[in-house]
C-alpha cells in the first residue's frame, strides 16, 4: 500500500480495492490544499491518503472501534487528520470541497454484524456474489440512506464541490434518477468488485473541473 502503513483489524471494514480507487478519486477531484471530509472513515485510509497530499482532513465514523483503529492509523502515519465520532454529517460542521463515502452494506449494522461485513471485506469474491444476489434487497434497504447522506451533503460542500461515493450501479442509476439537484459527472469501475462503481456526484447544473 504505497507510502501508507494500515493496521487492519477484525470489526472494522479493511482498507481494499475500493478504498483504494476512493483515495485516488477524491485526490483527483480536491483542488490543491482543499478540504476533504471522509465519512466512514473505517481503518482511516482514505483520510490517511490525502491527508499526505497536502489536503485538510475531518474524518468520521459512527463506529467506536473504527475510531480507534483510523486513531492509531492516523498516529502510525503522522498526518494531520480531525477525527471524530458522527452519524452521517450529525456532528459535522462547515463546508468540503469533496465529501468521500464508502456506505456500510447494512445501515442499520451493529457492532456483531460490523465483524461480519469486516470478514467479507476480506473475500471479495463471496462479497460480490452477495452484492450480486441481494442487490434487489439492498436497494430497498439502502437506498433511503443513501438519499439522506446525499440531502445532508449538499449542505456541507463548497461552491464546485463534489461528493464521492462508492455503490452497486442499480443504486447509482437510482440514485441520478431520484435526485434532481445532483448529476453524476464520472464513473469509475472496481476490477475486484464489477457490481460497484465509484461516482463523482455534482450539483446539477455545474460542469466538471
Ligand atoms: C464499507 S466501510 C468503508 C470504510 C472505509 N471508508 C473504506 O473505504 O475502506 C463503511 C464504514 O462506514 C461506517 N458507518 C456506517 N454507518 C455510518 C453512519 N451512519 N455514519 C458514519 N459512518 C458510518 C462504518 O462503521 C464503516 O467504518
Amino acid at each position: 500500500m504505497e507510502d501508507i502503513v494500515i493496521h487492519n483489524a477484525m470489526g472494522v471494514c479493511s482498507a481494499e480495492e475500493d478504498t483504494r480507487i476512493l483515495a485516488r478519486v477524491c485526490a483527483e477531484e480536491a483542488p490543491a490544499g482543499g478540504r476533504v471530509l471522509d465519512v466512514g472513515t473505517g481503518t482511516g485510509y482514505v483520510a490517511i491518503y490525502l491527508a499526505k497530499r497536502g489536503l485538510e482532513v475531518e474524518a468520521t465514523d459512527v463506529s467506536e472501534r473504527a475510531l480507534q483503529v483510523a486513531g492509531a492509523n492516523i498516529q502510525r502515519n503522522q498526518v494531520p487528520v480531525r477525527l471524530y465520532r458522527s452519524d452521517l454529517f450529525q456532528a459535522v460542521r462547515g463546508e468540503f470541497d469533496v465529501i468521500a463515502f464508502n456506505p456500510p452494506m447494512n445501515p442499520r449494522e451493529t457492532e456483531l454484524t460490523r465483524w461480519v461485513t469486516s470478514f467479507l471485506r476480506r473475500h471479495r469474491r463471496t462479497a460480490d456474489l452477495l452484492m450480486r444476489a441481494f442487490d434487489r434487497w439492498l436497494q430497498g434497504s439502502r437506498m433511503g440512506f443513501l438519499m439522506g447522506f446525499m440531502e445532508q451533503a449538499q449542505g456541507h460542500l463548497r461552491p464546485g464541490g463534489c461528493v464521492v461515493l462508492e455503490a452497486t450501479r442499480a443504486e447509482l442509476d437510482a440514485l441520478e434518477k431520484g435526485l434532481s439537484s445532483w448529476q453524476i459527472c464520472r464513473r469509475v469501475d472496481i476490477p475486484s468488485l464489477p457490481a460497484e462503481q465509484i461516482a463523482v456526484f455534482r450539483p446539477s447544473g455545474e460542469r466538471d473541473v
